[in-house]
């Protein structure tokens, strides 16, 4: 199978990191197709930590390159100091990660816009993380964006700029009332910048295709999840890119055609940061009882925010599932429910006297749904420890059954920890 997609099924942070970083192992080139530094991916490697926001996690294993495609959008400066951060710690970067030229960049006027449009919305602010995401795909959208080949050459910089930032400012002045931009310093900055990152700029849409041609393993590093998706998840509270896998296919300019398997990556429980509808968060009764936030590493990789938690949704998963056409779930977390006596699953919603199964499409109704939940035994066991082979306790594996029958999506891996080892696998991908 050698073009295969890693997505989130969920709000996000569903462990897609620790899957990617598995996988990779086996992978050719590992491609990050959409989004910014919105993402955070966590990896484990023994008594080490990463954290990643724009570059592939794959870039742990020497033997693989990296790409960073165009549907992205590229703080330089986070990218840089990325690259740094993982050269220092000797992960040797350069030559290895490819930066397309295509990918949009995001300005000092977009974090600042992400912010005042937040502060404007008050209530109904979308608890974005404040990196200028929205506002950076707004200007692609808008025909006024800047990419990583007009960053790259200072004479197109120039040309862009001054142009773009005559209009942002107008926003920025006239609208908001804030101090306009100087272009003079945006420029000096980002020139630099141009400089520094004109060595990684490459063709990454030809390479991903020479790559799948030669039927060599690709790997698509999906971000954020499917409910966060700006078409069909749950909006307005969602990011600015598309994150289902057709929009990872777009994002990293290859055909739908080339993608063999789609792995949707799940917990066995559900988070989420930022604002927007989450039917099946516990109660307060319940948050006792859960394991909490630092133990479970429900602390958000990027902005450092505490996630919400909940129970198990089949209805938003199973939804996700075929947005995507998953061919395959990757059940994280499963550790976090070790200690709990009963687990619920929401098997529907109620809304006004009805039943429903998919989430409705607008927020406000979402959030007013009540879970019709089933309760199922816990199984009240370590289960960081079980090894390769060995059957899994049976009401584990009676709730496992239960959610692959709810979301009708095989089972092809389960975690039980942040760890590598901390992994059984049902199927093999690659
Ligand atoms: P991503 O955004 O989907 O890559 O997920 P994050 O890395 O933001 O958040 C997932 C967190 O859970 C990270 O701290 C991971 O190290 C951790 N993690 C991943 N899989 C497991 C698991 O099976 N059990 C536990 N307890 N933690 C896990
Ligand atoms: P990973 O890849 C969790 C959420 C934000 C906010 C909304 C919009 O780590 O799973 P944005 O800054 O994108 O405009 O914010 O989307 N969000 C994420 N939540 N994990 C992510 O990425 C996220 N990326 C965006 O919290 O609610
Ligand atoms: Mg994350």
């Amino acid at each position: 199978m050698p073009g295969v997609i890693v997505l989130g099924m969920q709000w996000g942070d569903e462990g897609k990191g620790k899957v990617i970083d598995l996988l990779s192992e086996k992978a050719d080139y590992i491609v990050r197709a959409h989004g910014g530094n919105n993402a955070g991916h966590t990896i484990v490697v023994g008594s080490e930590e990463y954290r990643f926001h724009l570059v592939p996690s794959g870039i742990l294993y020497p033997h693989v390159s990296c790409g960073i495609a165009g549907g992205t959008v590229i703080d330089p400066q986070v990218l840089l100091g990325e690259i740094e951060g993982l050269e220092n710690r000797g992960v040797r970067v350069r030559g290895r990660l490819h930066l397309s030229p295509y990918a949009h960049v995001i300005f000092p006027y977009h974090r600042l816009l992400d912010q005042l449009y937040e502060e404007q919305k008050g209530k109904l602010a979308i608890g974005t993380t404040g990196r200028g995401i929205g506002p950076c795909y707004t200007d692609r959208s808008a025909r006024l964006g800047i990419r990583i080949c007009e960053l790259v050459d200072p004479i197109y910089l120039e040309k862009r700029l001054r142009s773009v930032l005559a209009v942002k400012n107008l926003e920025i002045e006239k609208i908001f009332g804030k101090k306009p931009l100087s272009f003079d310093e945006v420029f000096a900055s980002y020139k630099e910048y141009g400089r520094l990152l004109h060595s990684f700029v490459f063709d990454v849409e030809g390479e991903t295709a020479r790559f799948l041609s030669q039927g060599k393993k690709v790997l698509f590093e999906g971000a954020h999840g499917t409910l966060l998706d700006i078409g069909f998840g749950t909006y307005p509270f969602v990011t600015s890119s598309s994150t289902v896998a057709s929009g990872v296919a777009m994002g990293a300019g290859i055909g739908p055609s080339q993608i063999n398997h789609t792995i949707g990556v799940v917990k066995a429980y559900t988070t989420r940061v930022g604002a927007g509808p989450f039917p099946t968060v516990l109660a307060e009764d319940e948050k006792r009882l859960f394991m909490d936030a630092v133990s479970a590493r429900e602390i958000g990789t990027t902005t450092g925010r505490v996630r919400s938690m909940g129970w198990f949704d089949s209805c938003l998963v199973r939804y996700a599932a075929r947005l995507n056409g998953a061919n395959s779930l990757a059940l994280t977390k499963i550790d976090v429910l070790d200690g709990l006596k009963e687990i619920k699953i929401c098997v529907g919603y109620r809304l006004r006297g009805q039943v429903l199964h998919v989430p409705p499409p607008i927020a406000e109704e979402f959030e007013q749904v009540e879970p019709i939940y089933e309760t199922v035994p816990g199984w009240q066991e370590p289960t960081r420890d079980l090894l390769q082979g060995k059957l899994l306790p049976p009401k584990l594996k009676s709730y496992i059954d239960q959610i692959e029958r709810l979301v009708g999506v095989p089972i092809s891996l389960l975690s039980f920890g942040p760890k590598r080892d901390q992994t059984l696998y049902f199927q093999n991908i690659f």
